[in-house]
């Protein structure tokens, strides 16, 4: 299989975007999650008249992926009409470190492409909690 570029997993995303489901905000989030074995898997916002069950691009994405069985992941595609690309929100940067410790975050916003954002999630979330400590009862 190709390598895929930083670009190729860009495009991905700004494809899901498309099919996000955001008629309360109106704002369009897609996500695109790279394999360690180089599979993209996508996600896209999808929100409920009930707000608070409104459920992110990235989290989307995440929970399809590991339901799917995949368990390594190297790097993740945001994008949105946002300056500067979208930032995840702390929910989505809590599971991303959880799952993906080692992940790139890449970010990009829909009218300047190419100008691509890069992050590591433990950047994003320094010191994280990340697992329910042993005989803390
Ligand atoms: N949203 C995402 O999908 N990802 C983010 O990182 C930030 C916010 C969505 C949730 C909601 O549908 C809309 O953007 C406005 O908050």
């Amino acid at each position: 299989m190709a390598k895929i570029s930083k670009k190729d997993l860009i495009e991905a995303a700004f494809r899901a975007r498309q099919r996000a489901v955001a008629p309360y905000s109106k704002f369009k989030v897609g996500a695109a999650l790279l394999t360690k074995s180089g599979k993209i898997i996508t996600g896209a916002n999808v929100e409920s008249a009930s707000y608070g069950l409104t459920c992110c691009a990235e989290r989307v994405a995440l929970f399809t992926a590991l339901t799917e069985g995949h368990r390594r992941f190297a790097a993740i595609a945001i994008v949105a009409r946002a300056p500067g690309g979208p930032m995840p929100c702390g929910a989505c940067r809590q599971l991303l470190v959880e799952y993906a410790p080692n992940l790139l975050v890449w970010v990009a916003d829909g009218a300047s492409r190419r100008q691509i954002r890069e992050f590591s999630v433990g950047e994003l979330l320094p010191a994280a909690f990340v697992e329910v400590p042993k005989n803390s009862g």
